[in-house]
């Protein structure tokens, strides 16, 4: 297996992060695009891995999707410009493109194949198979529809009302683009606020959705039209940044152009609370926007914190490097009500508490999360891997700009889903 060698011992970062764009808000980008009437360019689209199958999944299904070095220019044609794909759909590592193109598909009248690699294939899928079923879609796969290949014949969706057990933007979204093509209202209910950058986004392509405290409600029967969008950079990607410059020595970093939407910034919140020395700087933004801005961030003294309830969803993709930056912090870090991270793209409670150990942490797996206490110095002096999970591997990579000795990774390909120049941007700060 082909390892990397991480940089070790960094003295100190410097200097400004231009944040590549946001993950879920490219991808929404792309399937909005894709049945709105009209063109669609999007700018600041993340060309990473994931957000890529999203668009191969599209042109698959008859799309017209032009990709220039800065935009991507979609020529939608409507939900009814929407063709049988006579390829299967591959999602690649991609659990969001899965998960809200079920919802389109579920309302469209022809039959569709869907696959994905590996990871995918464990990932659970009646979360959102089951309740599009519920509306009136036929969905076969693996253990009645649980995982792929899964196959989907759409058409005649009836709205409908569905509490989801989870907190899940995913399946949120999915419901949403079912709904949009259902006949009458359906209503979501949320047991926690999750991102709400699809209700948002309907908003931007002429469409309504209402938000009554935690319902979600679309009518069916909308049409929507083709519009600009810029793509904000992504928070999560940003959240590397920020540990980074708050636990490597004499560091100040400007992560500029960051989303700023509230349902993304728990982590922001977890860092102030912890102590770390950090500046948010908001850029004006209209109404129904996604809010933007930038970030500064200095070493800092840190203390731990409790990590729960409604901040979960607020954060979830950041608890990887939120574990790294506990351990740099005084005292316990508990971090609880996130079983959620089990079905990521890979178990992101064994896979941090297994990889952080390996480098000298003080970290356990609970049944819910894990606790972490600090202040421990990394070692490193070993292997570690990503386990094919982005999040985990540029984690490592952070973890290791810390480590007194060398650190091998095994699998680094895998950050190119989220963040293809992350190596460069971490490289252009060191001094
Ligand atoms: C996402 C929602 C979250 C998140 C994922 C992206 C989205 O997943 O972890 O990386 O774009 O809607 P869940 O909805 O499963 O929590």
């Amino acid at each position: 297996m082909k390892q990397k060698k991480l940089m070790t011992q960094i003295p100190a970062l410097n200097g400004e992060v231009i944040i590549p764009g946001d993950k879920s808000i490219s991808h929404r980008s792309i399937m909005f695009g894709a049945i709105a009437e009209g063109r669609t360019v999007v700018s600041n689209f993340l060309m990473g891995e994931d957000c890529l199958s999203t668009i191969s999944c599209f042109k698959k299904l008859g799309v017209e999707i032009e990709q220039t070095k800065h935009e991507v220019i979609i020529n939608g044609k409507g939900l009814n410009g929407l063709k049988e794909p006579s390829e299967i759909l591959n999602v690649g590592n991609s659990g969001t493109t899965i998960r809200l193109i079920l919802g389109i598909l579920s309302g469209r009248p022809f039959h569709s194949v869907l696959i994905g690699d590996e990871s995918i294939g464990k990932r659970p899928m009646t979360r959102v198979t089951n309740p599009l079923r519920q509306l009136g879609a036929t969905i076969h796969g693996r253990r009645n529809a649980e995982f792929t290949p899964l196959s989907v014949t759409g058409g005649n969706l009836t709205g409908t009302t569905y509490k989801l057990p989870v907190a899940s933007a995913q399946v949120k979204s999915a419901l949403l683009f079912a709904g949009l093509q259902a006949e009458g209202k359906t209503t979501i209910l949320e047991p926690e606020k999750t991102r709400d950058h699809t209700e948002r986004m309907i908003r931007t392509f002429g469409g309504k959705v209402t938000e009554e405290n935690d319902a979600v409600i679309i009518e069916g029967g909308q049409s929507l039209r083709g519009t600009n969008i810029h793509v904000p950079g992504d928070i999560s990607s940003a959240a590397f940044f920020m540990v980074a410059g708050a636990i490597v020595p004499n560091s100040e970093i400007k992560l500029k152009n960051v989303g700023l939407n509230h349902t993304r910034t728990g982590i922001i919140d977890v860092m102030k609370q912890m102590g770390a020395d950090m500046e948010i700087i908001p850029a004006f933004t209209k109404e129904d926007e996604e809010p933007i801005g930038d970030i500064i961030i200095r070493t800092s003294s840190l203390k731990g914190t409790t990590i729960s309830g409604a901040l979960i969803p607020r954060l979830i993709d950041e608890i990887p490097i939120i574990a790294l930056l506990a351990t740099q912090a005084e005292g316990r870090t508990v971090i609880k009500d996130a079983e959620e991270l089990k079905v990521k793209e890979t178990n992101r409670i064994d896979t941090v508490v297994n990889e952080l150990s390996q480098l000298g942490a003080d970290i356990e797996a609970t049944p819910d999360g894990m606790i972490v206490t600090g202040k421990k110095e990394l070692k490193g002096g070993s292997a570690v891997s990503s386990h094919g999970d982005h999040r985990i591997g540029m984690m490592l990579a952070i973890a290791a700009a810390i480590c007194d000795e060398e650190v091998l990774l095994e699998n680094e390909e895998a950050i190119s889903v989220s963040y293809p120049n992350f190596f460069t941007h971490l490289e252009n700060l060191i001094d």
